[in-house]
């Protein structure tokens, strides 16, 4: 079931226009509703789904969002990319809520389209400088002493088309290659222990099991520190398309590391300088030269809510703003919020868990008095650095980069309601 973001925009656009020509009857306080329901199903009537039997439990065996919801789906950018293989998709950031992604949710980046491995089939192996090389089964990597931490996984190229201004219209496709869910997994010093490393062992380089065969190099110490190979996520299997039978958890640090469908860690003392860490994956600067391995991913924030594809459609009155912040190095300290476009700004409420390299939830809410508005929120994380705007970030880097770009997002909310992306120069 593919979608275009355009078409997608369109229909959200036109139930804009829809509820707003319903009327005045939507002022704030009301009960919410809305204006193309059904008269019959509300009070004081008996509601038709009050009349009758549901359906029985096993309709869905594996359950499924209502049908109400089918819009709130994963969607790509055609023009993006010249197939679907080698592609990106985006989370829809602006129909979520809390910390955590659900799994059918979480966007998806293949180099080579989704691997579909056999479990009994799958191995992985570990070679190089170890003392013994060893090949794991499944089983046999579910037989170490397994832990589950919450990690949000965030690609280097999120917003990487904002660089040389805004472009996409909306929080789903100028943020949404990020999603945070609970993995289950092995710690990796675990397995390689279990290899034991030679002395000179400083790089590993993950392997994946897909036709890409991605990979890249991983320092040593980050590997000891709290990366996982893992098998399960937000309690089930993982999806194929995020690695099933098996991925490697990076914590904090760019998604391209984050192997799929893992099949092998070779052992080394020098970095590879692999295609995914010297064509790709480097961030060109205006002199010519590249940063390379830029691992950890930056403090960043946005208001996921009100947003392009998620209008104010209850006029003035009290609002509702919610939206997510994170960082590679730790947690979320504060997280501030604008709506004059950098004039004033308030601290916004961070609800729910606060979990180092893991999405934080924020709240703000306030009173509209239907005028427009310049939205930004502002995150500072626990090393006490605070989010850039993005001219700050491009006096620093140019703006031939395609990746790590974590400056501020502006929403200019209209009279009407309607949200574009916008910035201010
Ligand atoms: N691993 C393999 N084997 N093949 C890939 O194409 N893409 C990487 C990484 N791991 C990739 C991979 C990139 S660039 C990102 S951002 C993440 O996987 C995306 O993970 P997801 O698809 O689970 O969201
Ligand atoms: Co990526």
């Amino acid at each position: 079931m593919e979608q275009s973001s355009e078409k997608a925009m369109v229909s959200r656009r036109g139930l804009l226009k829809s509820v707003a020509a319903g009327g005045g009857a939507l002022a704030a306080g009301s009960l919410g509703v809305h204006a193309m329901g059904n008269m019959e199903n509300l009070p004081p009537n008996v509601a038709d789904w009050s009349k009758i039997l549901g359906e029985g439990v096993d309709a869905r065996p594996y359950g499924t969002p209502s049908e109400h919801e089918k819009d709130v789906v994963r969607r790509h950018v055609r023009w993006l990319t010249a197939s679907t293989e080698s592609s990106i998709n985006f989370t829809p950031l602006h129909d979520l809520e809390g910390i955590i992604t659900p799994n059918g949710l979480c966007f998806e980046r293949h180099h080579a389209g989704a691997a579909e491995v056999n479990p009994h089939d799958y191995r992985l192996m570990i070679n190089g400088l170890v003392d013994k090389p060893l090949i794991f089964t499944l089983e046999d990597i579910k037989r170490f002493p397994r832990t589950n931490r919450i990690f949000f996984l965030e690609c280097s190229a999120n917003s990487g088309m904002e660089w040389r201004g805004a472009q996409l219209n909306g929080c789903q496709f100028t943020q949404g290659m990020i999603h945070c869910v609970e993995y289950t997994g092995v710690p990796l010093k675990l397995i390689l222990e279990e290899a034991g490393l030679k002395p000179n062992a400083k790089w590993l380089m993950p392997e994946g099991g897909d036709a890409a065969g991605m990979n890249r190099s991983l320092p040593i110490h980050k590997a000891l520190d709290d990366c996982l190979v893992a098998f399960k996520m937000n309690g089930e299997a993982l999806r194929p398309e995020h690695g099933y039978p098996v991925r490697l958890v990076v914590p904090g640090w760019e998604g391209s590391m984050w192997v799929k469908w893992l099949r092998r860690i070779e052992v080394g003392d020098m970095p590879w300088h692999t295609r995914e860490e010297s064509s790709k994956y480097t961030d060109l600067m205006e002199n010519g030269k590249s940063r390379r391995f830029t691992w950890v991913m930056d403090c960043k924030s946005v208001i996921t809510n009100p947003s392009p594809q998620s209008p104010i459609t209850h006029g003035k009155g009290h609002t509702v703003l919610s939206g997510l912040a994170w960082s590679g190095h730790g947690t979320i300290d504060r997280v501030d919020i604008t709506l004059d476009g950098g004039k004033n700004w308030r601290t916004a409420r961070i609800d729910g868990p606060s979990l180092p390299k893991a999405l934080h939830r924020f709240y703000y809410d306030f009173e509209w008095d239907g005028s427009p508005l310049l939205m930004q929120s502002r995150a500072i994380d626990s090393s006490g650095y605070v989010q850039p705007t993005k001219n700050e970030l491009r006096a620093v880097r140019g703006i031939n980069s395609t990746y790590h770009n974590n400056g501020i997002q502006t929403w200019h909310v209209m009279k009407n309601g309607e949200i574009e992306n916008v910035e201010i120069s």
